[in-house]
């Protein structure tokens, strides 16, 4: 009897101490364990006399305060020295940081110039926050060619309204339609987007590379299976990183922070993500 209570003593104490395991891990370590991915890109949109540029695409900062893992995001750009910032929505859980974020989007655009749209989280508000710290809006822009400074690179860049959801075929078709009227295939043509569901529009219109946001990867994923959710009308498909389907490079971004729709701000096998592309010419 005495050694049955013992046996069960110790499976408790392991239970236990399993659990604290976890908790610490997806409240404390996972969420701040900043991973880079690196993704070259050639083109033959891109000048042959031209250096590659560098550009980091950062989405969904989600900050409920400026704390380490912000901090730390600016420290490795600052160390990446890149040539453009894309950034793809959802900046705020707490709508009374609009300084904070405008402090912190100076700090970012100190380092390098920043493009960015909005998500479902953003508000006008945030648009003008993130406008006065230095970023500039592609929000519901028509496409317009942009310079890369200090080299002859230019691209184009633009942004739908309702990025941050899937609004019907032929809304989303006659809004892509208009927008892209004017594209010249000349020029390297970004879609910085907030969720993923707009790549098959993508496709269909021979964008070079679509970024987003929005899954988080699922945030909280179980080695074998996966996310538990995406908000994405393509399930898990598109929940994140690098697809391709004919011309069209698609990444979807983990990004950085968590979601504010549940109490608890955790991560468990889906660490935040700082996306670095290196675009350069096509070898011939
Ligand atoms: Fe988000």
């Amino acid at each position: 009897m005495l050694v049955q209570k013992k046996k069960l003593l110790k499976t408790i104490i392991i239970f236990a101490l399993c659990f604290i395991l976890f908790i610490t891990y997806i409240f404390l370590i996972e969420p701040n364990r900043l991973e880079k991915t690196y993704l070259i890109i050639e083109t033959d949109r891109f000048p042959e006399n031209s250096p590659p540029i560098k550009i980091i695409h950062l989405t969904d900062f989600h900050i409920d305060k400026i704390g380490w893992r912000e901090k730390r995001v600016l420290k490795i750009l600052a160390s990446e020295e890149p040539d453009l910032i894309f950034l793809s929505g959802d900046y705020l859980n707490r709508k009374d940081k609009l300084k904070e974020l405008t402090e912190y989007i100076r700090s970012i655009s100190d380092i390098a110039p920043i493009y960015f749209t909005l998500g479902n989280w953003d508000t006008l508000a945030t648009q003008e926050a993130v406008i006065k710290g230095g970023g500039v809006s592609v929000f519901e822009k028509k496409l317009k060619v942009h310079p890369v400074p200090g080299n002859n690179f230019e691209f184009n860049i633009f942004s739908i309204k309702y990025n941050w959801a899937y609004i019907g075929e032929s809304n989303e078709k006659r809004r892509l339609d208009e927008l892209l009227k004017d594209l010249d295939k000349e020029y390297f043509t970004i879609f910085l987007a907030h969720t993923p569901d707009h790549f098959p529009f993508a496709i269909e219109h021979d964008i070079d590379l679509m970024l987003a946001g929005h899954t988080h990867g699922g945030q909280f994923r179980l080695p074998f299976f996966g996310s538990f959710y995406t908000d994405s009308k393509f399930g898990k498909k598109y929940e994140k990183g690098y697809f391709k389907e004919r011309n069209t490079i698609l990444y979807v971004n983990r990004g950085i922070g968590m979601t504010g729709n549940i109490k608890f701000r955790v991560r468990s096998f889906c660490s935040p993500e700082i996306l670095i592309i290196t675009l350069k010419s096509k070898k011939k």
